[in-house]
């Protein structure tokens, strides 16, 4: 198989990773054959998974909005994936000229890009890090040189905690993180679930499946159980809700039936 260039040498291509199937779902060109066929396989049980991505990506741009409105002009995006269109640092510049942005990914395709994507830009740089050591993203450089943690942060893990089991301790490691962060600051989560497929269970089960064949499962949550990432914070209105229904640019009957998928919210630490 032929490497192209944004792909570095240390990656198994043979291999399917969850951000170039998720690049692929978005209609992005950073994937290959394995990881579109991963991806196809996944969609013949659940043929919406680009529509849940799309209002992932949707709801994640307005709460990057958000936060600017809030006087938030700093963002550590913790799990950001292969840049695509209308990535944090773009939304967050447009809203405000002087906004900072930490990337912070483990997959070398998506940090080997946002590096390409970023360079020469001094508001935004990537840490290839693991969000299960909080401490590496933490104490990187990248945070010294452009976050200040005395002043409020937005904390984004958007799609990235369904990829965390129990057993590596996803809450110890957000506690850790949302620990690290002044008052003021927002967490901007969304989180894939069981609740809200507009489809019988064992279809979307063969879905998750197909995460687990690739050894990168992907651990579906309750809504009780991903409100327990913000223990501590304040919900920003309308609290932890299906994607489409956070503070909505549109109307949210026009939606696909699969953007309700899963659940999106934002909290305040006091
Ligand atoms: C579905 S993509 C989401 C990308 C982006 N946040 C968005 O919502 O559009 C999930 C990303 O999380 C990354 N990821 C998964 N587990 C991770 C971990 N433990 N540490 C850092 N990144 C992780 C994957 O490599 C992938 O790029």
């Amino acid at each position: 198989m032929e490497r192209p260039a944004w792909a570095p040498r240390s990656i198994d291509i043979s291999v399917p990773s969850v951000s170039r199937m998720y690049d692929f779902y978005l209609g992005g060109s950073h994937n290959f054959e394995v990881d579109r066929e991963a991806a196809r396989k996944a969609m013949e049980f659940m043929p919406g998974l680009p529509k849940i991505m799309q209002a992932n990506r949707a709801f994640m741009r307005r709460a990057v909005r958000f936060a600017v409105e809030e006087g938030i002009t700093q963002f550590l995006d913790v799990g950001s994936g292969i840049p695509t269109f209308g990535n944090v640092h773009e939304v967050a510049r447009q809203a405000h000229s002087g906004a900072r942005v930490v990337y912070v990914d483990h997959d070398p395709v998506a940090v080997a890009h946002s590096k390409a994507v970023l360079e020469g830009n001094d508001h935004a740089d990537v840490v290839a890090a693991d969000l299960r050591k909080p401490q590496d993203i933490l104490a990187s450089p990248q945070i010294e040189r452009l976050i200040d943690l005395n002043r409020p942060v937005a904390l984004l893990l958007v799609a990235i905690l369904h990829f965390v089991e129990d057993t590596d301790d996803p809450y110890g490691a957000v506690a850790e993180l949302r620990g690290a962060l002044a008052p003021g600051s927002l967490l901007v989560l969304t989180h894939a679930s069981y609740e809200g497929i507009p489809l019988p269970q064992e279809r979307s089960e063969g879905a998750v499946d197909v995460y687990k064949d690739i050894r990168n499962p992907l651990i579906m949550r309750s809504r009780d159980e991903i409100a327990r990432f913000f223990e501590g914070y304040d919900m920003v209105e309308p609290g932890l809700v299906p994607m489409p229904k956070w503070r909505p640019d549109t109307a949210p009957e026009d939606e696909d039936p699969y953007s309700f998928s899963g659940f999106a919210g934002v909290g305040r630490s006091a």
